[in-house]
């Protein structure tokens, strides 16, 4: 077995780290609270960089941890450059920071162009200024329709339901195409271009490793009238670029100007983006004179399916190398269902199942085979861990934790819930706080209690419950997280058809290959087994919804 990747290269030093790393999601409020207020923080995340260092991630992606009244989980900023005090400071920042690295870690902060919050120092400016000031050109504020102006200039709506645009007291209306708290910047205005930049070098001069850049595609807009009306607005049925606000080719000046930042740095400082964009569009925001790489979130929209799970490895292969990226893997983050429930819910017929009906159902329809979806989930993740590039785990994946389904209406905090009248449920229940105890007040996220309720079945699904199980879903992660390191190849796959349609076998050059059953009957199982999703009966057969790795 070869091990290209070996402990003699100095990674620190690495430009090309990112290229196959496996990135931690850390949603900092939900992570871990070091002074109980219920409520996670930077303290709680350097108080378990030993349990991240020895979960054997290479990297920690931070979800916004920048000051911020919470009307969208934190993507809703107030300050680019300082810490919300509920989490910590900018010294507790740099302890993280300093002990991440210690441990070999690095770290990759949320940046959330879009959009501020509507409580940032320059929207307020905005709102106190005159009609046609400097101060509302970094937003952007139109006039209404109709005589007095009273109808939106648009009928846009938000991504999170109503209208995308928001009238202030003088009648002018401003445009959000998340929720009212989060106006969109006006990325036309070189002072939004430049203070980005300053946000950027703040950051990477702290030590900050690399940037996930959010809403990467909808930086730039045509704002030319008359607007186009928002049946005319889906992507999909558009010329490339011609969209008013989507994935426009301008934007891809913005992150040449952020590569030319990233740049200075030794290592060059990393991003990756959250595009959604059509596959054959994804390579300009992962190229090499861009941000580097982009999110594909093909493998978390599919069915647990061998065959679509094939077409989506090939393609996105195939796309990294035409852009000079690697390509990225991820099944859960903290916008999705999490996928050991959408696994263990029956597919959507003809659409992928996103647990979206189970979720309004208050987590009760159609029923939930919790053991499937886990047995499922830990066969794909160990399938994705196996692929050439990066893949990135959302935190709690690694205790096979299930969405939670039964929030109350009370402890909802989403936008998504409370703009869409009951349309949505939203995403709190991938953000309910961890449970690193059997038991205690919050299972030992916190000594208090967590600031969403957490159900009692997450104590025997703890770190606690876990940590010398050997048959545990972190048991799973640890080994499969260790194996990869010595395994580790370049960034090639073959695939071997020898086991019928309902199995992928693929091979990575040095001799390790990883197999998944995603049929109904058990197939016969190559010797040199090193790990396996699940137990194995017999050690020559690979039961329905497993994966083994053999080297
Ligand atoms: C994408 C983030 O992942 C999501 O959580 C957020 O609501 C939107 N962008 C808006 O910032
Ligand atoms: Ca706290």
């Amino acid at each position: 077995m070869s091990t290209p990747l070996s402990t003699a290269v100095d990674v620190a030093a690495d430009p090309n780290w990112w290229r196959q790393a496996v990135v931690y999601q850390i949603y900092p409020r939900s992570f871990a609270d070091a002074n109980g207020d219920g409520i996670g923080d930077l303290a709680g995340i350097t108080s378990r960089v030993e349990y991240l260092a020895s979960l054997g991630v290479d990297a920690v992606w931070l979800s916004p941890f920048y000051p911020s009244a919470l009307a969208d989980g934190g993507y809703d900023v107030d300050d680019y450059r300082d810490v919300d005090p509920k989490l910590g400071t900018l010294d507790d920042f740099d302890e993280m920071i300093g002990a991440l690295h210690a441990a070999g870690l690095k770290l990759i902060v949320d940046i959330v162009p879009n959009h501020t919050s509507n409580r940032h120092e320059w929207f307020r400016q905005a709102l106190a200024a005159e009609p046609g000031s400097a101060e509302r050109n970094r937003y952007i504020f139109r006039d209404g329709k109709g005589p007095d102006g009273a109808e939106p200039p648009s009928d846009w709506p938000s991504m999170f339901g109503g209208s995308a645009w928001e009238r202030v007291p003088d009648g002018q209306w401003y445009l959000h195409l998340f929720a009212t708290e989060q106006p969109d910047l006006n990325w036309d205005n070189r002072e939004v271009r430049d203070d980005f930049l300053t946000t950027l070098r703040f950051w990477a001069d702290r030590g900050v490793d690399g940037f996930r850049v959010d809403v990467a595609h909808q930086l730039v807009k045509d704002l030319r009238e008359p607007f186009p009306d928002r049946a005319s607005l889906d992507l999909d049925n558009l010329p490339h670029g011609s969209h008013p606000f989507e994935d426009r080719d301008e934007v891809h000046e913005i992150y040449a100007e952020w590569r030319q930042v990233f740049n200075e740095y030794d290592p060059p400082r990393t991003a990756v983006a959250e595009a959604w964009v059509h596959a054959s569009r994804r390579a300009r925001y992962a190229s090499p004179l861009g941000l580097g790489q982009a999110f594909n979130f093909d493998l978390l929209q599919s069915d647990f399916d061998a065959a679509s799970f094939r077409r989506i490895i090939t393609h996105n292969l195939t796309d990294a190398r035409q852009s000079g990226a690697s390509s990225t893997w991820v099944f859960s983050n903290h916008d999705v269902v999490r996928h050991a429930t959408r696994y263990g819910l029956p597919a959507a017929q003809g659409k992928h199942q996103n647990g979206h009906a189970w979720l309004l159902s208050g987590g009760t329809s159609p029923e939930l085979d919790v053991d499937l979806g886990i047995r499922r989930a830990r066969a794909a993740t160990l399938l994705m861990l196996a692929l050439p590039g990066s893949g990135y785990l959302y935190q709690g994946e690694e205790l096979g934790l299930h969405e939670v389904g039964d929030l109350p209406a009370d402890a909802m905090q989403d936008p998504a819930y409370f703009r869409s009248q009951g349309v949505e449920k939203g995403r709190d229940g991938c953000r309910v706080p961890l449970p690193w105890t059997v038991d205690g007040p919050s299972f030992g996220f916190g000594t208090g209690t967590a600031h969403l309720p957490q159900p009692a079945w997450f104590g025997p699904e703890s770190v606690q419950a876990q940590d010398d199980d050997p048959s545990s879903t972190l048991s799973l992660y640890r080994r499969a997280l260790s194996l990869r390191r010595k395994l580790q190849a370049a960034e090639e796959l073959e695939w071997v058809d020898d086991l019928g349609d309902s199995v992928l076998h693929f091979r990575r050059p040095g001799g390790w290959e990883s197999i998944t059953n995603f049929g109904a009957e058990p197939v016969p199982l190559p010797a040199g087994v090193v790990l396996t999703s699940s137990p194995l009966g017999d050690e020559t057969v690979l039961p329905p919804d497993t994966t083994a790795w053999i080297s």
